[in-house]
C-alpha cells in the first residue's frame, strides 16, 4: 500500500473503517453487534434484537450459551490445537458422538471448518470412489447430479455443484462434473444418470433456494437409482442439519410417517455443528459401497487423499460436543419441530395478504411473501429493494432479525433454544410489521 493511500482520512464508525479495509464482497445490512446472549443481540447503539437468524443457523443453542463459554474455558485452558499428524481425543469423542447419537448408523467422520469445506469433501468422495470402481465399471465416473436451486458453497467446488447462475457468473471455467436437476422432479433425475454419474447431493430443505423440501417420492426416486446404478447417495445437512428440523437429522423428518428410512453414504454438516465456533464436517457409511464395490464408503478416502490443517481441533470438537451434548440434555431437538408446526400454524391463519405461504421443517421457516401483493405498496417499489430485503429491513427496524432466502421469502432460523415467550413475540412484530406495510 501506497503512503498516500494509508494517510486517506478514515472515519471512525465501524461502518466506515469496514468500508476502508474490508473487502466489498458481502452487501451488509448498516448494523453492528456487540453481545449477544440467548436469542438476544445487542447493537452498538445498545439497541437488543430478538436474533431469528442466529447467524444463518449457527447459534443453534443461542448466543454465549454457558456451555460453550464452559468448554470454550475449559479446552482453551488444556490443548486449542494439535496437527492431525497425532490422535486426538476430543476429536474421537465428537465423531463417537456423530456416529452413535447423531446419525445412528456406523461409519467414520472427517472434520474440517466450514460447510463449503465439507461439500468439497463429498465431491472429492465422488469423484474417487468413481476412480476407485472404474475397474469393475469399466469407465471412471466423475459426475455429480445436483438440483438447481441449491446451495452448497463458495469454492470452486461449491458454486460448480450449486444450481444457481449468481453464484457461477464470472468464475467460469467451472469444475466440470455436475449436472443440475429440477429440486423433487424424480423424472428428470432418472433421465440425469448416465454413465459418467458417480453420486448424487442434494439438501433435505433448500435453505438459500427459499426453503423448499424434499418429497419422499424424490427421496425414494435417489435410493432405487443408487440400487439400479451403484451411484453414492450424498446430503448437504450443512444448514438443515444437527436438530434444526425437528430430528437429528433433516432426512428422518422429511420421512416421518413414511414408513422407511432413508440411507445416505456420506453427509456434509457445518453451520449448528458449532454453535458459533467454525467447524464442519462429513460422515460416510461403513457399508459396503454402493454397485457391489469390495469397499466401505467410509474407507474412501484413505491416508493422503484429503485433509484439513484446523479440521477438528480439540477445542473446535469440544466445543461441538458441548453444543450437540447441550441439544439433546435439553429436549430441543423434537421441540423444534413442535415450535415449527405452531408458528406455520399460526402464521398461516393470519390470513395476511402479503403472506403466500410458510413452509419449511422445524426452525427452517421460510415466509413467503406474495410478489404482486408487495409489488403494490408505494414504499416497497421505491427502496429498490427485493421484496425479502425489503420486509427483512423493515422487520429490523421493529427489533426483530431475519434472513432473505432468494428474492421473495423470509426465512427464520433461530436458535432452538428460543422460549415460547420469545416466539410469540417474534409473531407479534412478524404480523404487525406485515399489516403495517400492507396498510400504508
Ligand atoms: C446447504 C448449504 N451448504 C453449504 C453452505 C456453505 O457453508 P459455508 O458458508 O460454511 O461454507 C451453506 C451456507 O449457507 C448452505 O446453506
Amino acid at each position: 500500500m501506497s503512503d498516500a493511500t494509508l494517510s486517506q482520512p478514515v472515519g471512525q464508525t465501524t461502518g466506515e473503517l469496514m468500508s476502508r479495509y474490508v473487502m466489498g464482497n458481502y452487501a451488509r445490512f448498516p448494523i453492528a453487534f456487540t453481545r449477544g446472549e440467548g436469542t438476544w443481540i445487542w447493537d452498538e447503539a445498545g439497541r437488543r434484537y430478538l436474533d431469528f437468524g442466529a447467524g444463518i443457523a449457527v447459534c443453534s443453542i443461542g448466543h454465549c450459551h454457558p456451555a460453550i463459554r464452559a468448554a470454550l474455558h475449559e479446552q482453551g485452558g488444556t490443548l486449542i490445537h494439535c496437527s492431525n499428524l497425532y490422535q486426538n481425543r476430543m476429536q474421537a469423542e465428537l465423531a463417537r458422538y456423530i456416529v452413535e447419537t447423531v446419525v445412528r448408523r456406523p461409519g467414520r467422520v472427517f472434520f474440517c471448518n466450514s460447510g463449503a469445506e465439507a461439500n468439497d469433501s463429498l465431491i472429492k468422495l465422488a469423484r474417487k470412489f468413481g476412480h476407485d470402481t472404474a475397474a469393475a465399471t469399466g469407465r471412471v465416473r466423475y459426475e455429480t447430479i445436483t438440483c438447481t436451486n441449491s446451495f452448497h458453497g463458495r469454492t470452486l467446488g461449491g458454486i460448480a455443484a450449486t444450481g444457481q447462475e449468481k453464484v457461477k457468473k464470472g468464475f467460469e471455467p467451472l469444475l466440470e462434473g455436475f449436472r443440475h436437476v429440477p429440486f423433487n422432479d424424480c423424472d428428470a433425475l432418472r433421465a440425469a444418470v448416465g454413465p459418467q454419474t458417480a453420486a448424487i447431493l442434494f439438501e433435505i430443505v433448500q435453505g438459500e433456494g427459499g426453503i423448499h423440501v424434499a418429497s419422499p417420492e424424490f427421496l425414494r426416486t435417489a435410493t432405487e437409482l443408487r440400487e439400479e446404478h451403484g451411484i453414492l447417495l450424498m446430503l448437504d445437512e450443512v444448514q438443515c442439519g444437527f436438530g434444526r428440523t425437528g430430528d437429528w437429522n433433516g432426512w428422518e423428518t422429511a420421512l416421518r410417517g413414511a414408513g422407511w428410512d432413508y440411507q445416505p453414504d456420506a453427509v456434509s454438516w457445518a453451520k449448528g455443528m458449532g454453535g458459533g465456533f467454525a467447524i464442519g464436517g462429513i460422515w460416510a457409511s461403513e457399508e459396503p459401497a454402493p454397485g457391489g464395490a469390495d469397499f466401505r464408503v467410509c474407507d474412501i478416502l484413505g491416508p493422503g487423499t484429503h485433509g484439513s490443517t484446523f479440521g477438528g481441533t480439540p477445542l473446535a470438537s469440544a466445543v461441538s460436543l458441548a453444543v450437540l451434548e447441550t441439544l439433546e440434555a435439553g429436549g430441543y431437538i423434537p421441540r423444534a419441530g413442535v415450535l415449527g408446526d405452531q408458528i406455520r400454524q399460526a402464521a398461516l391463519g393470519w390470513r395476511q395478504p402479503l403472506l403466500r405461504d410458510v413452509r419449511g421443517l422445524g426452525l427452517l421457516i421460510g415466509f413467503v411473501l406474495d410478489e404482486e401483493a408487495i409489488g403494490a405498496v408505494p414504499a416497497f417499489v421505491e427502496s429498490g429493494q427485493t421484496p425479502a430485503v425489503y420486509v427483512v429491513n423493515r422487520l429490523m427496524a421493529a427489533g426483530l432479525l431475519t434472513v432473505p432466502a432468494g428474492p421473495g421469502v423470509v426465512r427464520w432460523l433461530p436458535p432452538l433454544t428460543v422460549t415460547d415467550e420469545e416466539v410469540e413475540q417474534a409473531l407479534s412484530i412478524m404480523r404487525h410489521t406485515l399489516d403495517a406495510i400492507a396498510s400504508a
